[in-house]
């Protein structure tokens, strides 16, 4: 029986979770709202208020999980990619706690433990939404997959063999698609962090009033910088011959980004699987929050050979369940970490 402690704080959540063998029994994420008056995440502030967040969320989680810090089997704590300022947070924190505890330490990768998030006892979404599947109809991948991990800071198809074995098969060459969805926010005049904004206005839009042109890169790379610019030359021209273009056209604007957006994404995909032979997809990071990706992958798993796997909300954005998780398949490895460890802000997979 184990308890681990997982800390994340590799951008702009403080975010803690408690792990019962494989099953999450807290889930504490203090989003940062001083990065909204700035239009995105100042990482000076945010290490701050991760120094400010990370006792208090601690605390919280402990008792969400009805345990006292002395029962905990293990800490595992984000070691990179993220900004350092706040991944040294939570390293520091995370070493200071298992000393005192005299307990190991798990570093932790983010992009794996968003991947490794399909593991949690009940991570997937279940259809309807209200039905509870008991714990032998809950479904987990099987290796090897394909994994989409789609965010802020990345935007990568990962070829998963084991729990730590992950290859990447591509990955963009500029911006991250979540900057794509952020960024066409934010030349539409909405605040940040703009994607889910986009989601929302979207539901109500025409996906194919306007079309943008697709990105031609090679092989499974991605790319959105040529569509960001695109975007900005086509709202300014029309704003110039309506100044009220954008708030007239809002929801067919985002509708029409955000289908671009995601058939570059699905286009990738399904090439991956034509190249690897691999029909099993797990999505993973922010933008899996985002509606229309999940209803194509979710549509993707109906065709025959597929398989694909959606996890509830929680565990899509940052979120510390993801390293929680990814620490326990660690600790089962014995793949503890010295208290010498560094925060690394890049880290290859
Ligand atoms: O994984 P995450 O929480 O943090 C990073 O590691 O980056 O991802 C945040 C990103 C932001 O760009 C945010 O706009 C995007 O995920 N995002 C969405 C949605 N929810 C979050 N993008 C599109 N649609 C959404 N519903
Ligand atoms: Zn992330």
């Amino acid at each position: 029986m184990t308890y681990i402690l997982g800390i994340e704080s590799s951008c702009d959540d403080t975010a803690v979770a408690v792990l019962h063998n494989s099953k999450i029994i807290a889930n504490v994420v203090a989003t940062q709202k001083i990065h909204q008056q700035h239009g995105g995440v100042v990482p000076e502030l945010a290490s701050r208020a991760h120094q400010s967040h990370m006792v208090q969320a601690v605390d919280t989680a402990l008792q969400e999980a009805k345990i006292s810090k002395e029962q905990l089997t293990a800490i595992a704590f984000t070691q990179g990619p993220g900004l350092l300022g706040s991944l040294l947070v939570g390293g520091s924190f995370a070493k200071s706690m298992a000393l005192a505890l005299d307990i190991p330490l798990l570093a932790i990768h983010h992009m794996k433990a968003h991947i490794l998030a399909h593991f949690i006892a009940d991570a997937q979404q279940q259809e309807p939404l209200n039905k509870v599947l008991n714990d032998e109809q809950q479904k987990m991948p099987q290796f090897p997959f394909l994994a989409l991990t789609i965010s802020g800071g990345h935007t990568q198809i990962v070829k998963v063999t084991d729990y730590f074995e992950m290859e990447v098969l591509g990955t963009t060459i500029d911006d991250a698609v979540g900057e794509a969805f952020d960024k066409t926010a934010k030349l539409l005049g909405l605040p940040y962090p703009g994607g889910p904004l986009i989601d929302r206005y979207a539901k109500e839009g025409d996906p194919k009033r306007f079309s943008f042109t697709k990105p031609k890169v090679k092989g499974l790379d991605f790319s959105f910088s040529g569509l960001k610019t695109a975007i900005r030359y086509f709202i300014e021209k029309q704003t110039k011959q309506n100044p009220n273009f954008i708030q007239e056209n809002l929801q067919d604007i985002c509708a029409s980004v955000q289908h671009t957006i995601v058939t570059i994404l699905m286009d990738k995909v399904k090439l991956a699987a034509k190249q690897t032979q691999i029909k099993t997809l797990v999505i993973g990071g922010g933008v899996s929050a985002n509606s229309e990706v999940r209803k194509r992958v979710q549509q993707l798993g109906e065709q025959p050979d597929w398989q694909t796997f959606i996890p509830k909300f929680e565990y899509t954005t940052d979120n510390a369940a993801m390293v929680a998780i990814a620490g326990y398949y660690k600790y089962l490895q014995k793949d503890f970490a010295g208290l010498d460890v560094v925060s690394q802000p890049r880290m290859g997979m």
